[in-house]
């Protein structure tokens, strides 16, 4: 490695490069209505072909020289990861690079019976399930009638068993769908000892129909709790993080709220994302990506493409959340689907 390749490469805000989201797949099982609505992704949608998909070895490469301008925060994502075969070989080759510390995987849950040990083995560190509500008839209505409540909780049960902890449980929150359901997750997470995040819905690509007032906002969703569980602010436990953190005024846990409608953080975005065909974005509502696919497989060297994948993150004023309201909603923003929260 040169020297000159160290140290972290900062954007047109002085954010740093530090993390990594890698979708690694399109595909997914569930079709939550607001990410994948059934209608659209039916059973003629053209997922990407297997030959425009980056391989375990491309996706290793260039996450090695991303780590080299500063990620040190790896999440896995989709779609769902899971339904990616021999996905726990990918993990262990990222697990391999120095500097690989912090690694995660955002799962819906279904497939981990069958895979909790082996993305332990091949060295991941935890998981988030996504979980909208216990309510088996309104989660069904989450996720586009895909599952029951019971299958997820039997791949949290296997991710505990093969020590995929703490685990993480992320809920977005609809109004009128699951948004009375609220407080039955709270009281169960809290039991069990799960951080459980509400994610307030996102206007992320052009697909879902999203309307602000589908939105709960997060000062809501904390007063919904509160009432039936009483919370305290929490400080953050770093820069970049998404979350505001309550905690449970009689000490037992903590809930954190995702509001990048109503509060965004851009100020600290530090996320750089992968799509399952080689493009990194600079933001999850962004318009265009950069293609590394076509360079790298053309045979550009490491150093040309750190070239690349620097200046992309140079040139990045996103900050998309704080001006959502100014924004043209006929863009054509990426989906949410292929780039993985
Ligand atoms: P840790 O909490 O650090 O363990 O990582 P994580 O990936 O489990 O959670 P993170 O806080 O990074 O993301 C949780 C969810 O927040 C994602 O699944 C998205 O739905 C949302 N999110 C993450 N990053 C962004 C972002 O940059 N912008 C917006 N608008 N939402 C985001
Ligand atoms: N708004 C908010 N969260 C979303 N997710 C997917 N689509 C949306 C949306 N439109 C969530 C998933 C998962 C995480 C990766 O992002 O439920 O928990
Ligand atoms: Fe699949 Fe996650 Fe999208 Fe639901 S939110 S359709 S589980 S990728
Ligand atoms: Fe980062 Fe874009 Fe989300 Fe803002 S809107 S936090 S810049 S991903």
């Amino acid at each position: 490695m040169h020297e000159q390749h160290q140290g972290t490469v900062t954007d047109k805000r002085n954010r740093p490069l530090r993390d990594l989201r890698i979708s690694v797949t399109d595909r997914c099982n569930f079709r939550c209505p607001y990410c994948m609505p059934a209608e659209i992704f039916g059973d003629h949608y053209r997922f990407l072909p297997k030959e425009s998909v980056l391989t375990y070895e491309e996706m290793t490469r260039l996450t090695r020289i991303i780590i080299r301008l500063g990620a040190v925060k790896l999440r896995l994502t989709g779609g769902e990861p899971l339904v990616r075969q021999d996905i726990d070989q990918l993990i262990s080759q990222l697990a391999g690079l120095d500097g690989a510390h912090d690694m995660a995987l955002t799962t819906n849950g279904v497939r981990l019976p069958r895979m909790a040990q082996k993305i332990k083995d091949a060295g991941l560190q935890r998981v988030t399930v996504s979980l909208d509500s216990l309510d088996n008839d309104v989660f069904r209505q989450m996720n586009g009638n895909r599952a029951d409540v019971q299958d997820v909780l039997a791949g949290i049960d296997a991710a505990i068993a093969a020590g995929l902890t703490p685990i993480k449980i992320n809920t977005v929150v609809k109004r009128g769908v699951n948004d009375h359901t609220l407080v039955d997750l709270a009281r169960w997470a809290k039991d069990q000892g799960f951080i459980l995040r509400f994610i307030e819905y996102m206007d992320v690509g052009n697909r879902n129909g999203w309307k602000m007032e589908h939105v709960v906002s997060a000062r809501e969703i904390a007063e919904i709790v509160d009432k039936a569980l009483p919370l305290e602010r929490l400080p953050r436990n770093y820069e970049s993080e998404t979350a505001v953190r309550y905690g449970y005024r009689d000490g037992g846990g903590e809930i954190g709220i995702i509001a990048s409608v109503t509060m965004p953080f851009c100020g600290d975005c530090s996320r750089m994302r992968l799509s399952p065909d080689g493009h990194i974005y600079t933001c999850l509502f962004a318009v265009q990506g950069t293609d590394l696919m076509t360079p790298l497989r053309a045979g550009a060297s490491d150093d040309e493409l750190e070239t690349i994948i620097r200046d992309t993150w140079t040139n990045r004023a996103d900050r998309y959340s704080e001006i959502r309201s100014t924004v043209s909603s006929s863009a054509d923003k990426i989906e949410m689907y292929y780039i993985g929260g």
